[in-house]
């Protein structure tokens, strides 16, 4: 029977965990039996508060050096028997991040192939916000915040000191985490596992995801374009719904655009989910309308003909002067939401757009025509709950009905 070895490579803080678990889980719900072998879990259990010291990763050190090949064997032993056993596909979750310690696992591990995965992520923002989540594991609870934060960037910079890019290994894929991209591969093609493996890297996953719509603001009522106005009591009232909507369900992320209204109407919701993390993403900011903001649509179409008509001959190119068109947002609401899913971590998210927004999150999710994008309908009393994976599609339009107000 054919078997893998997957070995994950990469900095600390990249996502390498997140992309080995779901590698781990696209191939079992492809009935692959997969396990991961976390080089992490078995240092914590073995080598206790020592080993959080950023010195454990010093090169120079020749302890922590021993201790953490030591870890390393003692994981390719435990994948190897599991392989020989009833195991098909073992994924070895760590750094291995020189040449020296991949040598050293396709030298161990010679009864079957060994696939490298590397993955890449230098995307600052997410570096910062992954580094930050560390600070906050279990074995850095006795240190402060700034403490943790500054033992776990050392531990950066040591391993930084090591790394070595893939090249002679005889198997690999660099995978960029956050666009679902492989970047360079050497395929193992002897493997009925690596497309497997490659369609899972490269497929979207979107964990349980509510795009709402901000509520309803005097700007709406007036037919103003852009702004920053506050939401009318009807626009509240909308987002206690959304809130009544969501109730409930486990939501561990909130984004929202910078814009006041997306604040005002994500608030409620997040008095329901003390515990979700909130971020503001300037990416989700609504389409800037240029030397038109501000102004209503009856005196663009008076005032400034040429942009009602450039609008109506084709809106999704047109460009606002000193502003965005539509084919401009895509590229930044497509990083925000590369941003958005790589923090969530397939958890339960909620993003409070705008209408131009919504649209083209709408076909970054689902495909849709370029000249259909500008007229996609983006009710403020429903939002829209999608979930993708290889394996699970959900696309619905769910209604937060205002009763007695609407
Ligand atoms: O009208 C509300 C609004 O969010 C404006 O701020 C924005 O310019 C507009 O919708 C985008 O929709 P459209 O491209 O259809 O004008």
């Amino acid at each position: 029977m054919q078997k893998l070895y997957v070995a994950m490579v990469g900095l600390p803080a990249r996502g390498k965990s997140t992309l080995a678990k779901r590698i781990c889980d696209g191939l079992k719900a492809e009935g692959i039996n997969a396990r991961l072998f976390n080089n992490g879990d078995m240092r914590r259990a073995l080598m206790g508060a020592e080993s959080t010291k950023p010195d454990f990763y010093d090169p120079t050190n020749s302890f922590g050096r021993e201790a953490r090949e030591l870890i390393n064997r003692r994981n390719m032993e435990q994948a190897r028997e599991w392989l020989i056993h009833n195991g098909e596909v073992a994924i070895l979750d760590a750094t291995n991040v020189s040449r020296a310690r991949r040598k050293k696992i396709e030298e161990t591990l010679t009864d079957y192939p060994v696939l490298f995965v590397q993955c890449v992520n230098e995307d600052p923002l997410l570096l910062n916000a992954c580094i930050r989540r560390k600070a906050t594991l279990p074995e850095y609870a006795s240190y402060t915040e700034e403490e943790a934060l500054e033992s776990f960037r050392q531990r950066i910079v040591h391993y930084e000191a090591e790394y070595e890019p893939l090249s002679d290994e005889k198997y690999w894929m660099c995978v960029d985490a956050t666009a679902n991209r492989v970047l360079e591969e050497r395929p193992c093609e002897s493997s009925p596992y690596y497309p497997a493996i490659r369609e899972i890297v490269v497929s979207m996953w979107v964990p349980d995801l509510y795009l709402a719509r901000h509520g309803q603001t005097e700007f709406n009522v007036q037919g103003r374009v852009g702004g920053d106005p506050p939401l009318t009591a009807k626009g509240r009232a909308q987002a206690q719904a959304l809130a009544a909507h969501l109730r409930g369900k486990p939501i561990a992320w909130v984004f929202t655009s910078t814009r006041f209204r997306s604040h005002e109407t994500a608030a409620p919701l997040l008095a329901d989910h003390p515990g979700a993390h909130v971020m503001a993403l300037k990416e989700f900011d609504e389409i800037n309308a240029g030397i038109c903001e501000n102004m209503l649509y009856s005196e663009i179409r008076e005032r400034m003909p040429e942009v009602t008509a450039g609008r109506n001959a084709n809106k999704y190119a047109y460009v606002y002067p000193e502003g965005e068109s539509y084919a401009m947002l895509r590229e930044r609401v497509q990083r925000g939401l590369r941003r958005a899913l790589f923090l969530a971590d397939n958890a339960p998210t909620v993003i409070v757009g705008h209408q131009a927004i919504n649209r083209v999150l709408l076909s970054l999710l689902v495909r849709q025509r370029t000249e259909d994008v500008p007229y996609i309908h983006i009710p403020q009393n429903q939002c829209y709950h999608i979930s993708l994976s290889p394996r699970r599609k959900i696309f619905m339009r769910e209604p937060y009905p205002l009763d007695g107000i609407q």
